[in-house]
């Protein structure tokens, strides 16, 4: 079954289109790599798929059915996390929002069920030994995988994840990057990943999607990651790399020059 399909899908704001004439299909148990540049509409295309943007025209298929009509199987993690970090909570207290929220109403206690659920999924990201810290005083790495944990208490069937590696340093990465590699490999979720650096996931996308507004090419990685395709997006200075049987993606936005020594 197509977990997504989009036909000739335009995403407008007030008219103006982010994103224009996109064609792809994703599978169930699928995931997606999204790659574009700062503006390229990632987001957007991200919240209109989770039902939280609605401007827009063609199709827009979510399990078969409109985007607002799937909303109960899509879980979703934003960009930078809008949690207020002066509210003194728990990380099994922000995982177990995740199961309290989604009914609609606000508990002033969260009922055993959640908690015992919380636990479980804090346990399947690692990170069973910080449930009774303060979300505020962990690690960015911990951070986003409690943030990872606290959208699967829905049971989602499709994850959108918008940046999840941003902001972490090469270590975290790969744990973040570990940790979504579990949730393809044990539950099947299909994943909608966003990111500036597609290396440390390369391993678990299934297919590569680069846009610009538009999209530029969509398939499998090998297919994608070409550098003429790179190029024509990222300039001339990005390339993709071969390494024994992997692939590796420059795409540019960090650099040493050779000569003089000063980097940007
Ligand atoms: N709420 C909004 N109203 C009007 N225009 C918007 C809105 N949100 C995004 N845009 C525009 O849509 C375009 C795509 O933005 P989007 O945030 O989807 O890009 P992105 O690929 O996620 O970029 P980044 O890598 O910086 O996160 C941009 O030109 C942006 O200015
Ligand atoms: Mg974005």
């Amino acid at each position: 079954m197509n977990a997504v399909k989009a036909e000739n899908l335009t995403i407008t704001y007030e008219g103006k289109p982010a994103l224009e004439g996109v064609d792809f299909t994703l599978d169930e148990g699928e995931t997606l790599l999204l790659l574009g540049p700062n503006g390229a509409g990632k987001t957007t295309l991200l919240k209109t798929i989770a039902c939280f943007h609605g401007e827009y025209t063609g199709k827009l298929e979510v399990f078969g059915r409109e985007p607002c009509e799937a909303r109960d199987l899509i879980g979703y993690v934003p960009q930078s996390h809008s949690l207020n970090e002066r509210v003194p909570l728990t990380a099994l207290e922000v995982v177990a929002m995740g199961g309290i929220y989604r009914k609609g109403f606000f508990h002033f206690k969260i009922p055993g069920a959640t908690i015992e659920k919380a636990s479980e999924v804090l346990g399947f990201v690692g990170l069973d030994h910080v449930a009774d810290r303060l979300f505020s005083e962990l690690s960015g790495g911990q951070k986003q995988r409690v943030l990872l944990a606290r959208a699967l208490m829905s049971d989602p069937r499709l994850l959108l994840l918008d940046e999840p590696l941003s902001a972490l340093d090469p270590s975290a990465r790969g744990e973040v990057a570990g940790v979504l590699n579990k949730i393809k490999r044990e539950r099947g979720i299909t994943m909608i990943i966003t990111t500036h650096d597609i290396n440390p996931l390369l391993e678990i996308g299934d297919k590569v999607m680069l846009i610009n507004r538009r999209l530029i090419a969509f398939g499998k990685p090998g297919e994608v990651l070409q550098d003429s395709v790179i190029k024509s997006v990222y300039g001339p200075l990005a390339r993709v790399i071969p390494v024994e049987d992997r692939l590796f993606c420059i795409t540019g936005d960090v650099h040493i020059h050779r000569h003089g020594g000063g980097g940007r």
